[in-house]
């Protein structure tokens, strides 16, 4: 199975909604459909309303971020993995570099997957080394050290998506080579082995994936799917996306 999931971070108002009625349409009579999941992450304003929407329709929903806690606590403005999926999305991101940068901690990642899972979201864990990490060669080391002290072997891999998302590349139109990709998602692949004892869960791909250079991506068999961030606020270009991916 592979995944296209777009990541509004703060984009969208009650009326955006018209974007993923486009996508949801083309997705529902796609030849491919059985090949692949399309899932949105808007933000907490639109949870609700979107997930009671697309309930019995082809496209997914969940949240960009959960806290790190179970049902319901006494810190403001938190929102808990309970309260998301009681509004009926079915997904979480977890561990966005936005997110790390504010103050997300390992331990406070691990939480969070915890409560994701306890409460039954599937999560989406993203991991990805900065432009210094990567030019000092420890590309490796931080992503290892990123799965090693987030996941468990006893979390249920089946509901675990790993998300690699190079924070250089976000937002930026750079993207690693083919060759450099390939090597890193196999990486990450054989490190997520060895924690669960078994096979890997999906490992996709984040940052400034588009339309055109997808079709570079398309090539690298290890990549389950692709994180969008910009070019997913736009139904053509994600549509365009997954009709160059399968083309
Ligand atoms: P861009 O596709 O805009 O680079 O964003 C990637 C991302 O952060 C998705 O979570």
């Amino acid at each position: 199975m592979k995944y296209f999931i777009g990541n509004w971070k703060m984009f969208g108002i009650p009326k955006s909604i018209s974007i993923l009625k486009k996508i949801n349409s083309f997705y529902s009579i796609d030849k491919n459909r059985n090949k692949y999941k399309v899932i949105f992450t808007p933000p907490f304003t639109l949870l609700e309303s979107y997930s009671q929407f697309f309930k019995k329709k082809y496209l997914s929903i969940g949240s960009q971020n959960c806290y790190q806690k179970d049902q319901f606590s006494s810190n403001t403005a938190a929102i808990s993995s309970y309260m998301i999926k009681k509004v009926g999305a079915e997904y979480t991101l977890i561990g966005h570099s936005d997110n790390r940068a504010e103050g997300d901690t390992d331990v406070i990642l691990k939480d969070k997957i915890k409560f994701a899972l306890k409460n039954n979201l599937k999560v989406v864990f993203c991991i990805g080394e900065n432009k210094l990490e990567k030019r000092k060669n420890k590309t490796f080391r931080v992503l290892k050290k990123q799965l090693k002290k987030a996941l468990e072997r006893k979390f249920n891999k089946k509901k675990i998506i790993v998300a690699y998302e190079p924070i250089w590349s976000i937002g930026t139109g750079r993207t690693p080579k083919a060759k450099e990709l390939n090597k890193t998602i196999k990486f990450i692949k054989k490190v997520l082995k060895n924690i669960f004892k078994q096979n890997s869960p999906a490992v996709l791909y984040g940052g400034s994936v588009d339309e055109v250079n997808v079709k570079k991506f398309k090539e690298i068999d290890e990549i389950d799917g692709f994180l969008i961030g910009g070019a997913s606020k736009s139904s053509k270009k994600f549509i365009d996306i997954i009709k160059n991916y399968y083309r």
